[in-house]
């Protein structure tokens, strides 16, 4: 049976200036360095993500942006291209999510552009998807997240799936404290892996890492992880705090 590397990245959201960024990061090292068997990502907010990166020399916590344009270069004022989160260590860009859909108006066809050009210039991909409650509610979760999937993934072949992560955020558990429940985010996850199976194929389908978040905290990642669609988090409020962010990794590690 195909084992999936458990996926563990800490999404900073704007908080944490500099120096606040590098001492959660100290702090964090010695806490993760022999935790083996799962990917570690930290994703600051831009102007620590410098400072972030020579932090992480020598360790095997990787560094992201939460968020990259879809060009190179050019006037796109206040926008940052891959090359230049590759420039300053990231691996990894964090793509739609919720927040950017909702506030920032990012829609499902800019989102597949950004995917797609995060992906050409050589970053690995942590691509966001989820319902909202209403969504929910009105019994449409899975038309909205067939349209996510369908249309953000859109622009995808095969072999760019090495670098795709996706990670299912039901927009009502994001910094409300109210996680899914196990069985919740196991359905999801389930239907979703069964999308892109009928999306793409059977191989990619079985490969595809899907993080769950949403309110994940020490003392209920255990339970998610536990279920066999959940291949790792994506955490918010819980992975500003170095101590709380390490015990969720050592849960997605397997204890
Ligand atoms: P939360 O955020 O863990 O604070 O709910 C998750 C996210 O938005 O990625």
């Amino acid at each position: 049976m195909l084992v999936r590397k458990p996926l563990i990245a800490g999404n900073w959201k704007m908080f944490k200036v500099v120096g606040e960024a590098v001492a959660t990061i100290e702090a964090l090292k010695p806490l993760v360095a022999d935790v083996g068997g799962v990917d570690i990502v930290v994703c600051p907010p831009f102007t620590a993500l410098y400072a972030a990166g020579q932090a992480l020399r020598g360790s095997a916590v990787e560094l992201g942006a939460q968020n990259v344009y879809k060009e190179a270069k050019g006037a796109f004022t206040g926008e940052i291209a891959p090359q230049m989160l590759l420039d300053v260590g990231c691996a990894w860009a964090i793509i739609g999510h919720s927040e950017r859909r909702k506030i920032f108006g990012e829609t499902d066809a800019l989102l597949s552009e950004k995917l797609r050009f995060a992906v050409d210039t050589g970053l690995k991909v942590m691509f966001c998807i989820g319902e909202t409650l209403e969504e929910r509610q009105g019994g449409q979760m899975n038309d909205v997240l067939s349209r996510q999937v369908g249309e953000g993934l859109a622009k995808l072949s095969a072999s760019d799936f090495e670098r795709v992560a996706l990670a299912y955020e039901p927009v009502w558990a994001i910094g409300t404290g109210v996680t899914a429940t196990p069985e919740q985010a196991e359905e999801a996850h389930a239907y979703v892996r069964d999308l892109v199976r009928r999306q793409f194929d059977a191989t990619i389908a079985e490969g595809l890492r899907i993080q769950y978040g949403g309110s994940v905290k020490p003392d209920n990642a255990a339970q998610l992880i536990a279920k066999p669609n959940v291949d790792g988090f994506l955490v918010g409020g819980a992975s500003l705090d170095a101590r709380d962010f390490a015990a969720i990794v050592k849960a997605g590690a397997g204890g």
